[in-house]
């Protein structure tokens, strides 16, 4: 089969994106796919890229970004922005100067790419691809509609504060109250982001307006969520095969041992790797563990996801499991949680890429 990989793209993870690429390329089985290398510009053009993943890594803690102009032609896709608005694609092209391709892979993390909007362009093309449809992915970039849909359907979350765009402003004073009433520590996040960009620790509610204000940068709307105090444990869940239920992976732990990181933050993530042990397995108790795989299991299907996700849990003191989130496209460098997840689960990364193909191909 034919596949167009793509990645980069506007959101502020399109680094991320190319360093996933970057994996996915060096380890897809060449064998069995003919590989088609999209780029997307922080400003939205699509090209097409070299199909190297050095090209694609963090290199001396430089991050990676597509260009245009460096790969051998301009790929032509719908832009709002464009004069004529041509609408160039049709069904099972991607697009018509590059021939049919069979599949996408949008390994895109963020809005733009992994909230439903590609998702929804390759729907109305007609074009099959790796991973959830518009609502799915919709529901889990948006952190405040994430929760309402778990809380819905009985999966348990952290107490929240939503800031809608402009609340904040209006009475900054009411708002710091509601938000002292869920407790400090407190997480201020934006409502639609990734790889923790934006979000802030607020131990001390005089820093609260300089954490909306930072938050607000990526997105006009704000979510403050009640810290909880527990182990941060992650499971990988994979759509089963004919309508089976989800697979779940064994669970991970995030221990992060720097002091100079409060939490598992961008540069935790990415960039000071060494402050921070992913452990898969995570040393649980047998029913911790079997409880995190379910509500991960549930999670994915409360969302209506498809093909893959990481789902992000606390596990306090007491055994309780509370889901802090969904991740529709997870990280997916050979590094991070979500492969090696199902690494220590017996699939290996570049069976994990196969199986994934499969799936959207079925
Ligand atoms: N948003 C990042 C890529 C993750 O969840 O892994
Ligand atoms: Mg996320």
């Amino acid at each position: 089969p034919r596949v167009a990989v793509v990645f980069g793209g506007r959101s502020g993870e399109h680094a991320i994106s190319c360093v996933t690429a970057a994996g996915v390329l060096r380890a897809i089985d060449r064998a069995r796919y003919d590989v088609v290398p999209v780029g997307i510009t922080r400003t939205g053009r699509w090209v097409l890229v070299e199909d190297d993943p050095a090209r694609w890594e963090i290199t001396d803690g430089q991050l990676p970004e597509v260009l245009a102009g460096t790969g051998s032609a301009e790929v032509l896709l719908p832009r709002a922005t464009d004069d004529d608005g041509a609408l160039t694609l049709v069904p099972g092209t991607v697009p018509s100067s590059l021939g049919t391709v069979d599949v996408v892979l949008p390994l895109l993390h963020g809005p733009y790419g992994e909230d439903g909007t590609v998702q929804g362009m390759l729907d109305l093309a007609g074009i099959r691809y790796v991973g959830a449809g518009v609502l799915a992915s919709a529901v889990g970039m948006d952190k405040h509609y994430m929760k309402l849909v778990l809380a819905g359907q009985g999966v348990p979350v952290a107490p929240y504060v939503v800031l809608r765009p402009g609340q904040w402003e209006r009475d900054p004073a009411t708002w710091t109250a509601t938000v002292e009433a869920l407790g400090l520590p407190v997480f201020v996040k934006p409502a639609r982001a990734g790889s923790s960009l934006g979000i802030s620790r607020v131990d001390d509610l005089a820093d609260l307006p300089a954490a909306v204000r930072a938050a607000q940068e990526h997105d006009p709307k704000v979510l403050v969520e009640a810290g909880v105090s527990g182990r941060e444990i992650e499971c990988a869940v994979l759509q089963g095969r004919d309508g089976a239920p989800p697979r779940t992976s064994v669970p991970g732990e995030i221990v992060v041992s720097d002091a100079g990181h409060t939490f598992y933050d961008f540069e935790a993530k990415y960039l000071d790797q060494d402050g921070v042990v992913l452990r898969c397995p995570a040393d649980l108790p047998e029913e911790i563990a079997a409880r995190v795989r379910d509500l991960a299991a549930q999670t994915f299907e409360a969302v209506g996801c498809e093909g893959l996700a990481r789902v992000d849990t606390f596990v306090t003191g007491d055994g309780e499991v509370v889901v802090n989130e969904i991740n529709t496209m997870p990280g997916f460098t050979p590094f991070s949680m979500y492969p090696r997840l199902w690494e220590s689960s017996g699939l290996g990364y570049a069976e994990l890429i196969d199986e994934l193909l499969q799936l959207a191909l079925a």
